[in-house]
């Protein structure tokens, strides 16, 4: 199968498409984007990478980020992590705060905001935010086998400096003796690691380690751990979007609010895609379309 074809196709049809979506406006610095670009990049088991539209342009990853986190800190944790933090899809937004009222302060997963700042907090304990982020930052590198990887320092100021509900659902957790760190210095690595920007080729390097099946790349964690990362992707990645995205994709994915997807066809491929127009759950809309389109014209499918 030609994938150069199909993601030309793609492209030319994403890059002329009316309704765009909306940027997030909640994070002043994003709120800045346009919902022109789009990009896409494709990288084969075998460590081919394909690439239509922007795909080379650094864009803020947000959420993406939560991917790494939870593979570093199940690396650093096992299974403990688990106590902190549940594996159920949560049904409602990202930034939902109900939920941990009524669940004595365990987030429902690791990938909705609560569940992420449980994350970075347990791989923070005891170390220097700078440390983590330093980490995190290597771990993305070694996985994408580029070093230009990099945090934007404005948008991870401008987050801070108006991320009051992540604040909100950090001193909850805290209240509830979930939390290790204080909620500004879990918040403040949050903040910085959902500011690291990538572009989608570099993204899509990046998840290689998730295709499993002998696929090229470097190994970052087990066999197992790639079932079970793939797993809430699949069930948890797109927030109150998830059953909608595995209904019309079929593949796991995790999305953000920069309007990047990175999308896991296991044992085939690693798909980045970014267009910072989202739809109604916060996901980008024209990356949804464009990566449903991608999976039924190459016949990806879990199922
Ligand atoms: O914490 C936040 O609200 C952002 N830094 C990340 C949220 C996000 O990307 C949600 N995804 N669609």
């Amino acid at each position: 199968m030609e994938l150069q074809p199909i993601l030309d196709r793609i492209g030319a049809a994403m890059a002329g498409a009316a309704d765009r979506g909306r940027v997030a406006d909640y994070i002043p610095e994003l709120a800045r984007a346009s919902t022109v670009p789009f990009g896409m990049a494709v990288v084969t088991a075998d460590g081919r990478a394909h690439a239509t539209g922007d795909a080379r342009v650094p864009f803020s990853i947000q959420s993406v980020s939560k991917v790494f986190t939870l593979a570093i800190a199940l690396g650093r944790l096992g299974d403990q992590l688990w106590t902190r933090v549940g594996r159920e899809p949560s049904g409602l937004a990202f930034n939902s705060m109900i939920q941990l009222e009524h669940e004595n302060g365990i987030p429902r997963n690791p990938f909705i905001n609560a569940g992420a700042l449980v994350v970075t907090d347990a791989i923070l304990s005891g170390h220097a935010p700078r440390e983590v982020l330093g980490e995190i930052l290597r771990f993305l590198r070694e996985a994408a086998g580029d070093d230009d990887i990099h945090i934007n320092r404005a948008v991870a100021a401008s987050e801070q400096a108006t991320g009051h509900r992540n604040l909100a659902l950090a001193h909850f957790m805290a209240a509830h003796g979930n939390l290790v760190n204080p909620p500004e210095l879990t918040c403040g690595t949050y903040f910085h690691q959902c500011a690291i920007e990538m572009s989608c080729m570099q993204l899509a390097r990046a998840g290689r380690f998730l295709i499993g099946g002998g696929a090229t790349g470097p190994r970052l964690v087990s066999p197992a751990r790639v079932r079970r990362i793939n797993a809430l992707m699949m069930t948890c990645g797109h927030y109150d979007g998830s059953g909608d995205f595995a209904f019309r994709v079929d593949l796991p994915g995790k999305s953000g609010v920069g309007g990047g997807i990175l999308v896991i066809a296991p044992g085939r491929a690693s798909i980045a895609v970014w267009s910072p127009g989202l739809n109604e759950q916060g996901n980008s809309k024209l990356g949804t379309e464009a990566v449903e389109w991608l999976a039924r014209e190459a016949g990806w499918s879990v199922f």
